[in-house]
């Protein structure tokens, strides 16, 4: 298929700037020629308006730019929906993990059961009420299943997007209170890194793939670069130790590109102001090489 990029360069989810930037140290990176390469036809639809913390107010200390992150995520919303109308393959750049609402809301709609893979550290499964930090980016998952705050989570008018079932998290090791009730009240599968280990990414990534195609018609991607080392992503704003390894992270994006179930994808989190020359986004260029069927022979 064609693809369609669209940047969002949304930072109100979290705490620190830097990550409105993400979409051009993608850019930058060279992610379209990596595509072109590939044989695909690519469009850059550009960025969403996104508002900045200097022109914004926290309202709300348990729910931080509510208002300014669900205006961007209805415009994304709109965007990607256009772009899955005219039968292309929306790839969008972060911006913090909040955008996922939008993104998801913008597919979710065009198919009967869409499966996630969230590739992070974290859940993203607190709520205004669980929440430690009342940033909206450690919400967007539990928005998109329909739990939270109603302007996020009914973003694109209705809800929820996905249903429990269709949802694989991979990559996890630092989950709130609130979460681990959330996953095991909802059943929801998830692969910590102690499954990563024991079980090897091979097998994970196969138990993965089955659990979000099964009695799905399309399957998004939500790829937080945290998930990764911070070895070898050093530019996010939420690092965790212990994560999965470049070399992993391949083989999962691999696995997917052969699976062929991927309709829909995002790359977030890239934060090039923590970076080291722009390793973060050079990672999501090649990570995006590989989702898309770049082999080495
Ligand atoms: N669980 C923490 C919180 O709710 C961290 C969330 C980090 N999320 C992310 N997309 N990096 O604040
Ligand atoms: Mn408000
Ligand atoms: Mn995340
Ligand atoms: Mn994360």
């Amino acid at each position: 298929k064609p693809i369609s990029i669209i940047g969002m360069p949304l930072d109100l989810g979290q705490g620190r700037r830097g990550v409105d930037m993400g979409p051009s140290a993608i850019r930058y990176a060279t992610a379209q020629d990596e595509l072109i390469k590939l044989g695909y036809e690519v469009e850059d639809l550009g960025d969403i308006l996104t508002s900045s913390p200097e022109s914004s107010v926290i309202e709300h200390q348990n729910l931080k730019y509510l208002k300014e992150v669900s205006l961007a995520c209805e415009q994304l919303a709109d965007s990607i929906s256009k772009v899955v109308e005219r039968d292309r393959f929306p790839l969008v750049f972060g911006g913090d993990h909040s955008i996922a609402i939008g993104t998801i809301a913008g597919v979710a709609k065009h198919y009967e059961n869409l499966g996630v893979i969230w590739y992070d550290a974290h859940g993203d499964l607190n709520t205004g009420e669980t929440s430690p930090s009342g940033n909206i980016h450690g919400m967007s998952l539990a928005a998109s299943l329909g739990i939270g705050h109603p302007a996020l989570v009914r973003c694109g008018g209705y809800a929820p997007k996905v249903r429990p079932e269709n949802v694989v998290l991979v990559g996890i090791r630092e989950l709130d209170q609130g979460e681990k009730e959330l996953i095991r009240e909802l059943g929801i599968r998830v692969f910590t890194m102690h499954e990563i280990d024991r079980l090897g990414m091979a097998r994970v990534m196969d138990e993965a793939i089955h659990i979000v195609s099964k009695n799905t018609d399309g399957v998004h991607l939500s790829l937080d670069l945290d998930g990764l080392d911070p070895k070898d992503c050093p530019g996010v704003g939420t690092p965790v130790p212990g994560g999965i390894s470049y070399r992993e992270s391949h083989l999962a994006m691999e696995m997917l590109a052969e699976a062929n179930k991927i309709t829909s994808a995002e790359f977030v989190e890239v934060n090039p102001i923590l970076d080291q020359s722009n390793q973060t986004a050079k990672v999501a260029v090649a990570l995006i090489g590989s989702l898309f069927g770049k082999k080495i022979l």
